[in-house]
């Protein structure tokens, strides 16, 4: 057990997927893995293991923002040896050309700030993912016929953002969309030696204003959990 996780020794898998929210952690165990079983519930983050395709995989909650997101792959990587984490979240749009439903794989991820800030201090530290799993990821969508773009996603602190000049700043760049985690697990996973990648569905977008609408979310989801598991065992 560590302060946040409730697992015993053995029973986090080398490979974690990480939902920000603990109920699509529970609805993509139950929906994609077999021999489930519920491996933490501490503050009701919860965490599943079980078997896909014969690979053992662990889909974690995350929380919403990397200081939530650093305390639980901080204590999966230190104590329970990760060593492949997938983010699978939504984003929201900030290119004209990236449509609701599309997937984004996160090749980078800029910041004004993450929980890393006191570590790499004056340094513009590039996070970014593993270039095994993008590839993996990007034919998997491919072959699932999934509208995809790969590259640059922004990682903010804040969704009710006050400073639009930010994000216009962001669209200006090129940035496909933006989310709020991946940023920091890639830098936990270069400080770690381990494979990250976070692949994000359109949820919003920022130049249209359109929305998904609640009754896709699931499917959009589910998409995004057989690609990263796809990924993760290619
Ligand atoms: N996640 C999904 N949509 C988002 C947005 N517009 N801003 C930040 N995080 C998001």
């Amino acid at each position: 057990m560590t302060i946040h996780i409730g697992a015993k020794p053995g029973e986090i898998a080398e490979t974690v997927l990480l939902p920000g929210d603990p109920y699509r952690a529970k609805w993509a165990a139950e929906t994609f893995l077999t021999d489930v079983t519920c491996v933490n519930e501490v503050r009701g983050m919860l965490g599943f293991t079980g078997m896909w395709k014969g690979n053992r995989v662990t889909i974690h909650g995350s929380g919403m923002g990397m200081p939530s997101l650093s305390i639980y792959v901080n204590e999966l990587i230190k104590d329970y040896g990760a060593k492949t984490l997938i983010r699978i979240g939504s984003c929201g749009a900030m290119q004209e050309k990236v449509a609701i439903r599309d997937v984004i794989l996160a090749m980078t991820a800029t910041t004004l700030s993450t929980p890393s800030r006191g570590i790499f201090k004056e340094i513009n530290f590039a996070p970014c993912a593993d270039y095994g799993l993008l590839r993996a990821a990007a034919d998997a969508a491919a072959s699932k016929g999934s509208a995809t773009h790969v590259g640059g996603i922004y990682s903010s602190d804040v969704f009710y953002d006050e400073r639009p000049d930010l994000n216009e700043q962001m669209i200006r760049h090129g940035i496909l969309g933006v989310e709020m985690e991946a940023a920091e697990l890639y830098n936990l996973a270069a400080r770690h030696g381990c494979r990250a990648l976070a692949v994000l569905t359109v949820s919003d977008h920022l130049i249209t204003h359109d929305a998904l609408p609640s009754d896709q979310r699931e499917k959009s989801f589910g998409d995004m959990v057989e690609i990263a598991l796809e990924a993760a065992f290619a």
